[in-house]
């Protein structure tokens, strides 16, 4: 059987034989060759792929203020972190940017790849997830100009039956956005403590019923393992009875969803590289759903954007040594009411926004 690095670097021919316009790019050369085996691998371009997502479906969220904030004109350089139906893309690519779009889900990169056949190289995608791009900059001389990251998962995530992502459609619990990387949410299920469990539904999902479901999952397992979104469901309705429009078991879901994809792990890796690899004026974007990831994203920009460092117990401020960013608006950006009326699933979207300083 091929090694993890063969399978990537088979995957990668494969698909360059269909790409060859994609290597055009100077910028895409210098990061194709400089991509390494953190399961980051370019993938097909253009109007030869094969949609496996016919009908994708995801509105983007704050897609004018993105594409404002990022100021993608010029031939600049932005990273799309979360490519997903590759609407951010697209608006920043309409703008003159070129683009590499990162994604960790095959069937979002299958549908951007389509829906931006026509931006050519000025478009390039790759499949990873964006925790680890900075191995791919490492290896080149490349700055960004900017980069979004829209975080979670997509509409078409939620909304396909077979992902495992919704109690709505009886599926295997599996909550992947990339399934060919960790384990699925029923190995958890199988092999966590109910103390385990009830700190991820409280931690990720502010379930306050969360020992009491932890331990009727530990109840049922011990019949049958829980596998199904269906059983799932089940038993936290079983212990967490309907009450309102809301289901029961909507919080349990999120916590298991950014538990198993490690959301906020990825988020601060990519937290650490940024500054780094951000050019001087350069902006990131970054788009979160709910509090906990707002909340980290919020004290690392506060935290890298002031000049001085006060404590009581000091005699006097002191500079900070972290300093690098300006933070473009203290308050994150909400969606406005016209968007939430027609995309309800705005309605959480917080943006904030920085400028990389020149130090
Ligand atoms: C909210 S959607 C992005 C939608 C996109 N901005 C658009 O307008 O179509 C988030 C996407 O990011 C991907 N994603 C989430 N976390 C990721 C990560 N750590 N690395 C790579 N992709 C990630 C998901 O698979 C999903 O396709």
């Amino acid at each position: 059987m091929a090694s993890g690095t063969q399978q990537l670097e088979m995957q990668w021919m494969d698909r360059r034989e269909r790409t060859p316009s994609l290597l055009n790019l100077p910028v895409a050369r210098r990061l194709v060759d400089g991509m390494g085996a953190l399961g980051l691998a370019s993938v097909a371009g253009g109007s030869e792929v094969v949609g496996r997502s016919p009908g994708f479906q995801h509105e983007t969220v704050l897609r004018d203020e993105v594409a404002e904030f990022l100021l993608p004109e010029n031939d600049k350089l932005i990273l799309d972190g979360t490519l997903g139906g590759g609407g951010h893309s697209e608006a920043l690519l309409r703008k003159g940017a070129n683009v590499v779009g990162v994604d960790q889900d095959d069937e979002a990169l299958d549908a951007a790849c389509s829906r931006l056949a026509e931006f050519g190289d000025q478009f390039l995608p790759m499949h990873g997830n964006f925790r680890g791009f900075n191995s791919v900059l490492e290896e080149t001389d490349v700055l960004l100009d900017g980069i979004i990251l829209d975080l979670g998962v997509s509409s078409w995530q939620l909304d396909s039956p077979e992902r495992g992502f919704s109690f709505r459609f009886d599926a295997p619990l599996d909550l992947r956005m990339d399934p060919t990387a960790g384990s699925p949410a029923s190995e958890f299920l199988a092999t966590a403590t109910a103390e385990e469990m009830a700190d991820v539904f409280w931690k990720y999902g502010d379930e306050r019923g969360s020992r009491r479901i932890a331990r009727r999952i530990v109840e049922r397992r011990e019949e049958a393992p829980i596998e199904t979104t269906f059983q799932l469901s089940a038993a936290v309705e079983s212990v967490s009875p309907r009450r309102g429009k809301t289901h029961p078991a909507t919080k349990v879901f999120q916590a298991l969803r950014i538990h198993t994809n490690d959301e906020l792990g990825a988020l601060e890796a990519a937290l650490r590289w940024i500054p780094t690899h951000l050019r001087p004026g350069g902006r990131v974007a970054i788009i979160s759903f709910h509090s906990l990831e707002d909340a980290i994203v919020k004290r690392w920009m506060r935290s890298l954007s002031a000049a001085w460092l006060d404590r009581r117990e000091w005699p006097a401020p002191k500079p900070n040594p972290d300093y690098c960013l300006d933070e473009i608006f203290r308050k994150g950006v909400a969606p406005s009411s016209e968007e939430v009326a027609r995309n309800s699933r705005s309605r959480s979207a917080r943006l904030r926004v920085a400028e990389r300083r020149a130090v």
